[in-house]
Protein backbone atom coordinates (compact mmCIF):
# COMPACT_ATOMS: atom_id res chain seq x y z
CA UNK A 1 0.00 0.00 0.00
CA UNK A 2 1.55 3.57 -0.89
CA UNK A 3 2.16 5.67 1.89
CA UNK A 4 2.60 9.34 1.73
CA UNK A 5 3.70 12.07 4.17
CA UNK A 6 0.83 13.28 5.80
CA UNK A 7 1.62 17.20 5.15
CA UNK A 8 2.15 16.16 1.22
CA UNK A 9 -1.09 14.03 1.16
CA UNK A 10 -2.64 17.19 2.57
CA UNK A 11 -1.07 19.85 0.43
CA UNK A 12 -1.72 17.87 -2.83
CA UNK A 13 -5.43 17.36 -2.07
CA UNK A 14 -5.58 21.52 -2.17
CA UNK A 15 -5.83 22.02 1.66
CA UNK A 16 -3.06 24.88 1.61
CA UNK A 17 0.67 24.59 1.90
CA UNK A 18 2.72 22.25 3.68
CA UNK A 19 3.04 24.61 6.10
CA UNK A 20 -0.39 25.61 6.61
CA UNK A 21 -1.02 22.09 6.22
CA UNK A 22 1.42 21.35 9.35
CA UNK A 23 -0.86 24.23 11.36
CA UNK A 24 -4.23 22.24 11.03
CA UNK A 25 -2.18 19.04 12.37
CA UNK A 26 -0.47 20.70 15.28
CA UNK A 27 -4.09 22.33 16.05
CA UNK A 28 -5.72 19.07 16.39
CA UNK A 29 -7.99 19.26 13.47
CA UNK A 30 -6.29 16.26 10.97
CA UNK A 31 -7.99 12.79 12.41
CA UNK A 32 -7.96 9.51 11.59
CA UNK A 33 -10.12 7.08 13.22
CA UNK A 34 -11.24 9.61 15.68
CA UNK A 35 -7.76 10.31 17.01
CA UNK A 36 -5.71 13.85 16.40
CA UNK A 37 -2.40 12.77 14.11
CA UNK A 38 -0.53 16.45 15.10
CA UNK A 39 2.48 15.21 13.63
CA UNK A 40 2.46 15.83 9.89
CA UNK A 41 5.84 14.44 8.83
CA UNK A 42 4.19 11.14 9.59
CA UNK A 43 3.46 8.66 6.75
CA UNK A 44 0.26 7.78 5.97
CA UNK A 45 -1.07 4.55 4.07
CA UNK A 46 -3.37 5.26 1.69
CA UNK A 47 -5.79 2.84 1.92
CA UNK A 48 -9.03 3.19 -0.17
CA UNK A 49 -11.33 3.52 3.08
CA UNK A 50 -8.87 6.58 4.05
CA UNK A 51 -11.88 8.94 3.21
CA UNK A 52 -14.09 7.66 5.17
CA UNK A 53 -11.63 7.67 8.26
CA UNK A 54 -9.65 10.86 7.92
CA UNK A 55 -11.25 14.17 8.77
CA UNK A 56 -10.42 17.65 8.40
CA UNK A 57 -11.73 20.77 10.04
CA UNK A 58 -14.55 18.32 10.97
CA UNK A 59 -15.09 17.33 7.13
CA UNK A 60 -14.44 13.94 5.59
CA UNK A 61 -11.23 13.98 3.95
CA UNK A 62 -11.69 14.43 0.28
CA UNK A 63 -10.95 11.47 -2.48
CA UNK A 64 -7.41 9.96 -2.75
CA UNK A 65 -5.25 10.61 -6.16
CA UNK A 66 -6.42 8.82 -8.57
CA UNK A 67 -10.19 9.59 -8.46
CA UNK A 68 -12.86 9.48 -11.45
CA UNK A 69 -16.23 11.22 -11.26
CA UNK A 70 -18.93 11.82 -13.36
CA UNK A 71 -20.57 15.47 -13.68
CA UNK A 72 -23.69 16.40 -15.65
CA UNK A 73 -22.43 19.44 -17.59
CA UNK A 74 -24.93 21.79 -18.35
CA UNK A 75 -25.84 24.07 -21.16
CA UNK A 76 -23.27 27.03 -21.08
CA UNK A 77 -20.10 25.65 -19.18
CA UNK A 78 -16.90 25.37 -20.71
CA UNK A 79 -14.60 22.29 -20.59
CA UNK A 80 -11.15 24.14 -20.48
CA UNK A 81 -9.18 25.21 -17.67
CA UNK A 82 -8.68 28.55 -18.93
CA UNK A 83 -11.58 30.33 -21.35
CA UNK A 84 -13.46 33.13 -20.41
CA UNK A 85 -16.99 32.49 -19.01
CA UNK A 86 -18.21 29.77 -16.54
CA UNK A 87 -16.12 26.34 -16.88
CA UNK A 88 -16.99 22.92 -15.77
CA UNK A 89 -13.83 23.10 -12.65
CA UNK A 90 -16.04 26.09 -11.24
CA UNK A 91 -18.88 23.47 -10.80
CA UNK A 92 -16.53 21.43 -8.25
CA UNK A 93 -15.72 22.45 -4.67
CA UNK A 94 -13.20 25.00 -4.50
CA UNK A 95 -10.15 23.46 -2.94
CA UNK A 96 -10.26 20.82 -5.88
CA UNK A 97 -8.79 23.25 -7.86
CA UNK A 98 -5.76 23.03 -6.44
CA UNK A 99 -4.94 19.45 -6.58
CA UNK A 100 -2.05 17.82 -7.41
CA UNK A 101 -1.92 16.16 -10.32
CA UNK A 102 -5.07 18.18 -11.19
CA UNK A 103 -8.59 17.26 -12.92
CA UNK A 104 -9.04 17.05 -16.77
CA UNK A 105 -11.91 16.54 -18.40
CA UNK A 106 -12.13 12.93 -20.46
CA UNK A 107 -12.21 14.55 -23.50
CA UNK A 108 -14.66 17.18 -24.19
CA UNK A 109 -18.01 18.75 -24.66
CA UNK A 110 -19.13 21.97 -26.21
CA UNK A 111 -20.11 24.70 -24.50
CA UNK A 112 -23.76 24.15 -25.99
CA UNK A 113 -24.07 19.93 -25.10
CA UNK A 114 -25.48 19.07 -21.93
CA UNK A 115 -24.50 15.60 -20.00
CA UNK A 116 -22.01 13.47 -18.95
CA UNK A 117 -18.75 14.26 -18.96
CA UNK A 118 -16.24 12.32 -16.67
CA UNK A 119 -13.16 13.80 -15.18
CA UNK A 120 -9.87 12.34 -13.51
CA UNK A 121 -6.54 13.27 -12.61
CA UNK A 122 -5.65 8.98 -13.69
CA UNK A 123 -3.99 10.02 -16.95
CA UNK A 124 -3.37 5.89 -17.49
CA UNK A 125 -7.20 5.77 -17.13
CA UNK A 126 -8.15 9.29 -19.20
CA UNK A 127 -5.95 7.51 -22.25
CA UNK A 128 -7.65 4.17 -21.87
CA UNK A 129 -10.94 5.28 -22.04
CA UNK A 130 -10.12 7.76 -24.89
CA UNK A 131 -7.70 5.39 -26.60
CA UNK A 132 -9.09 4.10 -30.06
CA UNK A 133 -8.23 0.87 -29.29
CA UNK A 134 -10.77 0.53 -26.07
CA UNK A 135 -13.56 1.17 -28.63
CA UNK A 136 -15.94 3.17 -25.28
CA UNK A 137 -19.11 4.09 -26.83
CA UNK A 138 -20.48 7.50 -26.58
CA UNK A 139 -24.26 7.87 -26.81
CA UNK A 140 -25.86 11.25 -27.25
CA UNK A 141 -29.58 12.03 -27.80
CA UNK A 142 -30.39 14.87 -30.71
CA UNK A 143 -32.81 17.31 -31.57
CA UNK A 144 -32.63 18.62 -34.76
CA UNK A 145 -33.92 21.39 -36.86
CA UNK A 146 -35.48 19.72 -39.49
CA UNK A 147 -37.62 16.10 -40.17
CA UNK A 148 -35.11 13.45 -40.50
CA UNK A 149 -35.30 12.26 -44.43
CA UNK A 150 -35.09 8.11 -43.39
CA UNK A 151 -31.80 6.85 -45.08
CA UNK A 152 -29.77 8.76 -42.43
CA UNK A 153 -29.36 5.51 -40.15
CA UNK A 154 -27.94 3.81 -43.44
CA UNK A 155 -25.92 6.62 -44.38
CA UNK A 156 -24.46 6.49 -40.50
CA UNK A 157 -24.32 2.70 -40.57
CA UNK A 158 -22.38 2.15 -43.76
CA UNK A 159 -19.03 3.79 -42.35
CA UNK A 160 -18.67 6.00 -45.44
CA UNK A 161 -19.73 9.20 -44.40
CA UNK A 162 -17.04 11.73 -44.52
CA UNK A 163 -16.87 15.06 -42.63
CA UNK A 164 -15.86 18.47 -44.42
CA UNK A 165 -12.25 19.13 -44.49
CA UNK A 166 -11.48 15.12 -43.32
CA UNK A 167 -9.81 12.45 -45.61
CA UNK A 168 -10.85 9.65 -43.59
CA UNK A 169 -14.90 8.32 -43.37
CA UNK A 170 -16.47 8.05 -39.91
CA UNK A 171 -16.16 4.70 -38.39
CA UNK A 172 -20.45 2.94 -38.62
CA UNK A 173 -22.39 5.23 -36.15
CA UNK A 174 -25.67 3.68 -34.90
CA UNK A 175 -28.52 5.35 -34.88
CA UNK A 176 -32.60 4.87 -33.59
CA UNK A 177 -35.17 7.34 -34.45
CA UNK A 178 -37.13 8.49 -31.88
CA UNK A 179 -39.64 10.80 -33.60
CA UNK A 180 -39.59 12.99 -37.02
CA UNK A 181 -36.52 15.78 -35.41
CA UNK A 182 -35.34 13.84 -32.55
CA UNK A 183 -32.65 10.57 -32.39
CA UNK A 184 -30.18 9.06 -30.25
CA UNK A 185 -26.53 7.59 -31.96
CA UNK A 186 -23.77 5.98 -30.80
CA UNK A 187 -20.38 6.97 -31.78
CA UNK A 188 -17.01 4.49 -31.68
CA UNK A 189 -14.69 7.47 -32.32
CA UNK A 190 -14.67 11.03 -30.87
CA UNK A 191 -14.12 13.64 -33.68
CA UNK A 192 -14.28 17.38 -33.28
CA UNK A 193 -17.73 18.55 -32.67
CA UNK A 194 -18.58 15.07 -34.66
CA UNK A 195 -22.41 15.35 -34.20
CA UNK A 196 -22.68 18.52 -35.20
CA UNK A 197 -20.67 17.60 -38.11
CA UNK A 198 -22.74 14.14 -38.99
CA UNK A 199 -25.94 16.15 -39.33
CA UNK A 200 -24.69 19.06 -40.96
CA UNK A 201 -23.07 16.76 -43.83
CA UNK A 202 -26.59 14.93 -43.73
CA UNK A 203 -28.06 18.28 -44.58
CA UNK A 204 -29.76 19.01 -41.29
CA UNK A 205 -28.95 21.02 -38.38
CA UNK A 206 -28.60 20.09 -34.37
CA UNK A 207 -30.67 22.00 -32.10
CA UNK A 208 -29.68 20.24 -28.82
CA UNK A 209 -27.52 17.44 -28.04
CA UNK A 210 -26.99 15.84 -24.61
CA UNK A 211 -24.73 12.87 -24.02
CA UNK A 212 -26.69 10.10 -21.62
CA UNK A 213 -23.98 7.02 -21.59
CA UNK A 214 -20.60 6.75 -22.07
CA UNK A 215 -19.83 2.72 -22.56
CA UNK A 216 -21.86 0.93 -19.89
CA UNK A 217 -22.42 3.78 -17.77
CA UNK A 218 -25.48 5.82 -17.80
CA UNK A 219 -26.02 9.52 -16.69
CA UNK A 220 -28.17 8.30 -13.82
CA UNK A 221 -31.36 10.40 -14.26
CA UNK A 222 -31.15 11.86 -10.13
CA UNK A 223 -28.34 13.69 -11.00
CA UNK A 224 -28.95 17.22 -11.77
CA UNK A 225 -27.59 19.57 -13.96
CA UNK A 226 -23.82 20.76 -12.62
CA UNK A 227 -23.93 17.89 -10.15
CA UNK A 228 -21.35 15.29 -9.83
CA UNK A 229 -20.38 12.31 -8.13
CA UNK A 230 -17.37 10.13 -7.14
CA UNK A 231 -17.02 6.75 -9.63
CA UNK A 232 -16.40 3.89 -7.39
CA UNK A 233 -14.34 1.01 -8.82
CA UNK A 234 -17.53 -1.44 -10.16
CA UNK A 235 -18.62 2.03 -12.24
CA UNK A 236 -15.37 3.06 -13.91
CA UNK A 237 -15.28 -0.72 -15.07
CA UNK A 238 -18.72 -0.85 -16.33
CA UNK A 239 -17.22 2.60 -18.85
CA UNK A 240 -15.28 -0.47 -20.77
CA UNK A 241 -18.25 -2.47 -20.84
CA UNK A 242 -20.49 -2.73 -23.55
CA UNK A 243 -22.62 0.51 -24.10
N1 LIG B 1 -20.38 15.99 -30.86
C1 LIG B 1 -20.59 17.32 -30.91
O1 LIG B 1 -20.86 17.88 -31.95
N2 LIG B 1 -20.48 18.00 -29.75
C2 LIG B 1 -20.21 17.43 -28.57
O2 LIG B 1 -20.14 18.12 -27.53
C3 LIG B 1 -19.98 16.05 -28.54
C4 LIG B 1 -20.07 15.35 -29.71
Amino acid sequence: MKALRLDRLLANLGYGSRREVEGLARAGLVRLDGQSLRDASQRVPLDPDLPERMTVQGEALDPLPGVCLMLHKPLGVTCSHKEAGPLVYGLLPERWRRRDPALSTVGRLDKETSGLLLMTDDGALLHRIISPKAKVSKRYRVSLARPLQGDEAAILASGELMLEGEDRPLLPVGMETEDATHCTVMLHEGRYHQVRRMFAALGNHVDALHRDRVGGLALPTDLEAGGYRVLGPGEIASLFAAG
